[in-house]
């Protein structure tokens, strides 16, 4: 009669320690292209850190760098889906395809003077809204990351527009930077960061740009001759998650999700301007390419021959938020 009394209880306790056993914690994949010792590398596992820490192991981060887990091209339509509980750190340039355009206002030549005008910008309303511009897509904006500013990698000095006539380059799908290197007499060519290399070892392409981090941790320095410190676009990331799987979390997980990802992007931030200083100093002293500086002089002629580009992608990009955002940046 007794043990009768007690088998319900005993039932009900171990569905309870089975399902709780069976849930564990919430795995959350954060994938991303570039290599673990970069800005966004370093941002991925400080995060997984203080996220693990916070939410007192309740959230697992599992980092998938160097294009391990989504090429760049899959990765933003997988977290739309709501494949894989993704969190992606993309380049402003990768929402043109999903159909956010307006981030490629980042990619516009020379619109960034500095990573202190970048934040003052991106933290301000301008940088709402355009996150904003995330959520009817299904996605929620958790932050903007900075690599920095990028350089041209070819076999060739890049001293004036002219020098980059009838070469290939590879770019990211941003309308904007194609439309910069149509401006300079080139030839773009979209394709996946992961293929880089190769395509730069075999002559696929000519040239690239990006930030000394990225050339250096995917070894481009050693297929190109020359690295011309033209700064002529900027390397910033929006960090994002599916909206669903967002919403859906227990408010206090988002909040100690939220904590982790404002603190690692303080961190991100901070470290992004030295990884890249410090890229630079090993690709000078791996006498592997040679590097270029420009006068005053030549940067001022690079910056005069992409002005029209401003023009001409407006409609693009909304008249009125690149109005705001030109302003915003002090110009
Ligand atoms: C690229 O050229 O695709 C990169 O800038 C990728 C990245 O995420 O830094």
């Amino acid at each position: 009669m007794r043990n009768t009394f007690y088998i319900p209880f005993l039932i009900a306790a171990m569905i309870f320690s089975r399902s709780t056993l069976a849930e564990g914690p919430i795995v959350i994949k954060f994938s991303h292209v570039v290599a673990g010792d970069t800005p966004k590398g370093k941002g991925a596992i400080k995060f997984k850190e203080l996220a693990e820490k916070y939410t007192n192991g309740k959230v697992k981060i599992e980092v998938y760098p160097n294009s391990t887990l989504y090429k760049d091209k899959e990765e933003l339509e997988a977290l739309q889906l709501g494949a894989d509980n993704l969190m992606l750190a993309p380049s402003s340039s990768k929402f043109g395809p999903i159909g956010i355009k307006q981030f490629e206002i980042l990619d516009l030549p020379y619109i960034l003077p500095s990573a202190e005008i970048k934040k003052k910008v991106l933290d301000g309303p301008i940088g709402k809204q355009l996150l904003g511009l995330l959520q009817p897509k299904g996605m929620v904006g958790l932050a903007y990351w900075d690599n920095g500013f990028a350089d041209m990698t070819a076999n060739k000095p890049l001293r004036k527009p002219e020098d980059y006539k009838g070469l290939k380059f590879r770019i990211q799908s941003s309308k904007v930077t194609e439309a910069m290197f149509h401006s300079y007499g080139a030839t773009p060519q979209v394709m996946a960061f992961s293929d880089v290399y190769q395509a730069l070892q075999t002559g696929v392409v000519d040239g690239q740009g990006n930030t000394p981090s990225n050339v250096y941790t995917q070894k481009m320095h050693e297929v190109q001759k020359f690295m011309t410190l033209t700064n002529n676009f900027y390397i910033s990331y929006v960090v994002v998650v599916n909206k669903k799987f967002w919403d859906g979390l227990p408010a206090d997980i988002r909040t100690q999700l939220s904590k982790a990802m404002d603190e690692s992007t303080v961190y991100t931030n901070d470290i992004a301007q030295q990884q890249n200083d410090e890229a630079l100093e090993l690709i000078k002293k791996s006498g592997k390419t040679q590097i270029i500086a420009l006068s005053d002089a030549e940067q001022a002629v690079m910056k005069k021959s992409v002005q029209p580009i401003y023009d001409e992608m407006a409609p693009r990009l909304g008249k009125e938020m690149l109005a705001d955002f030109l302003k915003a940046t002090g110009k």
